[in-house]
């Protein structure tokens, strides 16, 4: 099958459309996310990179609606319901069970007093997925799923015991537990040290194709987006100025802002020619 009827196949999962968030501070309104609208197909990976400050963990809280923004408009659509006018109980369903989502700081997306175990079987009795002790033979397998070693002594301890990656990796495993069908990874690895980050990074793209799901993947690592995404969202100040699949887009930037993020990138693909 040539692209373009697989592209014309790809049903979207998420439709995001003019969104726009802003915040009360000092009485002043100040807009975050100014009119963004991007759209990822079943089984994609996108990533949505810009600098600190742009606008990316607004956009996606808006979306999922954890925001504690003021003002949120526009539509975002997932698999045809407006998750900006759903209910609280369809939001219930949607959260957790059809959109997993990873935090940058695992230490405070983990509730400390609470086993590891629990945490992760949690979403899956919540969902009415399994039962309790089917849910924490499922934590176990969940565990091994992200490279946890020795997971079925690892349900039964607390966060604080273990280390910085290993908290990431639960909190994919939380994430991962319904089996969702979006998953959206806010700077999942930027707490991590380097070589955990790659691993990390590398796991969660594995997992991405094993369950089929579609990625939304944040981060202001162009590299990162070079190595697992398929298109490629730029944002700078609230919006998104350049889009496309990550090997046109780096091949060919066209916004100054893309272009500059690219000249701290190493070129493997033809020598650096200066102009
Ligand atoms: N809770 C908040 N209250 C007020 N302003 C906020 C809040 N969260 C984010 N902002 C502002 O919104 C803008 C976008 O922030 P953010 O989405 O966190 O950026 P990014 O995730 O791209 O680094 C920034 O100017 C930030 O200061
Ligand atoms: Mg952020």
């Amino acid at each position: 099958m040539n692209t373009l009827l697989q592209g014309i196949k790809k049903k979207n999962l998420l439709q995001v459309e003019n969104l726009h968030v802003a915040f009360s501070i000092h009485k002043q309104k100040l807009e975050a996310v100014r009119g963004i609208s991007f759209t990822i197909a079943a089984g994609e990976t996108v990533g949505l990179v810009g600098e600190s400050g742009c606008g990316k963990t607004a956009a996606v809280q808006a979306i999922t609606r954890l925001t504690p923004a003021e003002w949120v408009e526009g539509k975002a659509l997932f698999d045809g319901t407006d998750l900006l006018q759903a209910t609280p109980e369809e939001l219930r369903k949607i959260r957790g069970r059809e959109i997993g989502m990873v935090f940058q700081d695992p230490m405070s997306s983990l509730n400390p007093t609470m086993t590891i175990g629990k945490q992760i079987a949690e979403g899956l009795i919540y969902h009415k997925l399994a039962s309790k002790k089917e849910a924490l033979q499922e934590a176990i397998e969940l565990l091994r799923l992200v490279g946890v070693p020795h997971p079925e002594i690892r349900i039964h301890q607390y966060p604080h015991e273990l280390s910085g990656g290993m908290r990431q990796r639960v909190l994919i495993a939380i994430a991962l537990a319904c089996k969702p069908r979006l998953l959206i990874a806010d700077e999942p690895t930027t707490a991590l040290d380097v070589t955990i980050s790659v691993q990390i990074l590398e796991l969660l793209k594995a997992l991405q194709k094993k369950l089929q799901m579609s990625l939304l993947l944040i981060t202001h690592d162009l590299h990162v987006v070079a190595a697992i995404c398929d298109r490629v969202l730029v944002m700078y100040a609230g919006q998104i100025v350049e889009e496309g699949p990550v090997k046109e887009v780096l091949r060919q930037p066209k916004h100054p802002y893309t272009k500059m993020l690219l000249q701290a990138l190493p070129r493997l693909d033809r020598p650096t020619v200066l102009t």
